[in-house]
């Protein structure tokens, strides 16, 4: 057990996909897992272990932004000696030249955040995915003859604000999308000399407002699922 999880040393595999949603967590147990073991359901965060195709692979949620991904991923990687953790997320695109459905694989997180700089000392605002599996999950996307596109992105504190201008640090950095969590967890693996990767799936186009509506989402959530889980096993 640690602070926030409940499931004993053991209950986790080596590698854990991560959504946000716990809900999420539990349809992709449920629905890609073999043997699926409900091992935490402490706060609602449930994590599930079970098998794909043979491989032993934990998929936990991370709720939302840096305090929430910070806290889940440092005790999976310090408590249940967790390598390897890809999160599995959607993203707003600041730009129409992504479409909805789009993948990305992120190759680096910015962020005007201060969570890098006061956990870790990592003064940086863009903090880079860590170790091997960002290739893993290029290969692989190669692989399943899907497009998976290599890019950096926002990763913010911030969901509702004022001014609906982008802000200046995505202009800066070249992030054409928003998310609110692989800047945290990027910043434990560094820290920690662990793998961390983020996938994203588009799931709205802010400057038109056209999004992924609810029903649609199980669907086409299911290539970056089937992508981060054939990452998971190499
Ligand atoms: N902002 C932040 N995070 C998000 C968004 C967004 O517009 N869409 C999906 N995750």
């Amino acid at each position: 057990m640690s602070i926030h999880i409940s499931a004993r040393k053991g209950e986790i595999a080596k590698v854990v996909l991560q959504p946000g949603d716990p809900l999420r967590a539990k349809y992709i147990a449920e629905n890609f897992l073999e043997h699926a073991k409900l091992v935490n359901q402490t706060r609602g965060i449930f994590y599930y272990t079970g098998l794909y195709k043979g491989k032993e692979i934990t998929v936990g949620a991370s709720g939302m932004g840096f305090p929430s991904i910070g806290i889940y991923s440092f005790e999976l990687f310090t408590e249940y000696e967790v390598d390897t953790i890809i999160r599995i997320g959607t993203c707003g695109a600041y730009t129409t030249d992504l479409k909805v459905f789009d993948i990305l694989n992120v190759e680096q997180a910015a962020s005007e955040s201060t969570y890098a700089k006061y956990a870790w000392g990592i003064e940086e605002e863009i903090i880079s995915h860590q170790g091997k599996i960002f290739g893993i999950i290029n290969e692989t996307a190669e692989e399943m003859s899907l497009a998976a596109k290599a890019t950096n992105i926002h990763s913010s504190d911030i969901f509702y604000r004022k001014d609906p201008a982008v802000p200046a640090i995505a202009t800066q950095y070249n992030c054409p999308a928003v998310e609110m969590e692989a800047f945290g967890l990027f910043a434990n693996a560094q820290h920690l000399g662990k793998n961390a990767a983020t996938i994203l799936t588009v799931s709205d186009i802010i400057p038109t407002h056209e999004n992924i509506s609810a029903d649609q989402r199980e669907k086409a959530l299911k290539p970056m699922i089937e992508l981060a889980l054939e990452s998971a096993i190499k």
